[in-house]
């Protein structure tokens, strides 16, 4: 069960939309807050496609969905939350303004979760004259209701204990929370994106592939390893019975060959993009971005219960919590929506104690 009474949702693009979709499904309640007229038909595309896809997870039905709201400030939407997800554009300016009105109106209490994609809470929470004590990354990866991971930063200001309640609100709506040990622009995630990006941005502008070709590189070879071992285990046992340690001779002197361009740029000019975009649109074969969205999750679903049934029935990595999170959707669902309920989810709430002190400085920044 959530431990979440209410959330806020600030910002409801395609992340936010997808936070939203999330709590929704998880019966939370969720107060919106986005400045686009369009935000509420965009939302609503989302939640039809999260609906698809739960829908193939739990084939005996879904929980009740919590209540969805548009709020007309952001005062109104965090008035009451007990927690807070920012997912407004990446830009420094505008998330200070939004965290910092964030901080002013919600609950002294509230967890506030940021989405952004590499800002350092640091950076961010110089905003919140309050509280910024509340304020963590939540970083997820698209589509927020299907993929898992979240990766929880914390900044200098940042209390342990805020990064506790954070990592069990988000276990709480069947995440993976993975604190990153230290405070670092794009954290660990995107920084390993970052890089494969670049190096194929490179292979596409000198014409090595296309970007059809390079996909298929992916999708048909390491993608595969890389879902279901990552990328350390999957070289272990590329080392064959010697493991990491054969792996590592093996393939450690090629590093300073070199075969990467990655301290390099390629100039991301016009001609660039043109290139990539008109390679997409081949590549797409007319599907529409719903289309892909559809195809794209059906595949997530399917990867995550075949994984599910590995490791003699237990679930493997992304697939045993998998198995774990539509248990307990499933349980939710068979619950008959009482009056006790909220009072019940009340009682688990487990805000940051206000009173609290926060643990003692250690000098070193909280990850
Ligand atoms: N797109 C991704 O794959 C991805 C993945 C992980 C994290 N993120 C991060 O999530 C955040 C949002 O990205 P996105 O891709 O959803 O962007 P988006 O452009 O799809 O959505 C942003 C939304 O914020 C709204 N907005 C603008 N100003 C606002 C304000 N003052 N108050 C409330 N809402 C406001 C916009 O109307 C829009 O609907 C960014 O920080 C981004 O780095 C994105």
């Amino acid at each position: 069960m959530s431990i979440i009474n209410k959330a806020a949702a600030i910002g409801g693009g395609v992340i936010g939309a997808g936070w939203v979709a999330r709590l929704l499904l998880n019966g939370i309640d969720v107060s919106i807050f986005d400045p686009d007229p369009e935000a509420s038909r965009k939302v609503s595309e989302v939640m039809k496609g999260a609906r698809r896809a739960y829908k193939q997870m739990l084939p005996g039905g879904l929980p009740k969905e919590g209540k969805l709201t548009f709020a007309k400030t952001i005062a109104e939407a965090v008035a009451d939350a007990d927690f807070i997800q920012e997912s407004v554009p990446e830009r420094l300016d505008l998330k200070h303004r939004v965290l910092a009105e964030i901080d002013l109106y919600a609950p002294a209490n509230a967890i506030v979760g940021s989405s952004t994609s590499g800002i350092k809470p640091t950076d961010m929470q110089v905003a919140m004259k309050k509280h910024p004590e509340r304020l963590v990354v939540g970083h997820p990866f698209n589509p927020v209701y299907l993929l898992p991971l979240v990766e929880i930063v914390g900044g200098e200001q940042t209390f342990p204990e805020a990064i506790e309640v954070a990592k069990e609100i988000y276990a709480s709506i069947g995440m993976k929370p993975v604190v990153i040990r230290k405070e670092i622009e794009a954290f660990v995630g995107d920084r390993l994106l970052e890089a494969a990006w670049r190096e194929a941005l490179w292979l596409i502008k000198d014409g090595i592939c296309t970007v059809e070709e390079l996909d298929d590189i992916m999708r048909y070879g390491f993608g595969l390893r890389w879902a279901q071992m990552g990328m350390f285990q999957v070289y272990r046992v590329a080392g064959g019975e010697a493991g990491m340690r054969h792996f590592m001779a093996q393939f450690g002197p090629c590093l300073k060959w070199p075969w990467t361009k990655l301290m390099d740029v390629p100039e991301f000019n016009d001609e660039l993009v043109d290139l990539i975009a008109t390679q997409s649109d081949d590549q797409a074969h007319g599907l529409s971005i719903r289309e892909l969205e559809k195809i794209r999750d059906d595949n997530l679903v399917a990867i995550m219960e075949a994984l599910s049934r590995q490791n003699k029935g237990k679930g493997w990595g992304a697939g045993a919590l998998h198995k774990d999170y539509t248990r307990q959707l499933a349980k939710l669902a068979a619950k008959k929506p009482t009056a006790s309920r909220a009072a019940e989810k009340a009682k688990a709430t487990k805000p940051v104690k206000k009173t609290e002190k926060p643990k003692k400085k250690t000098g070193k920044k909280k990850g």
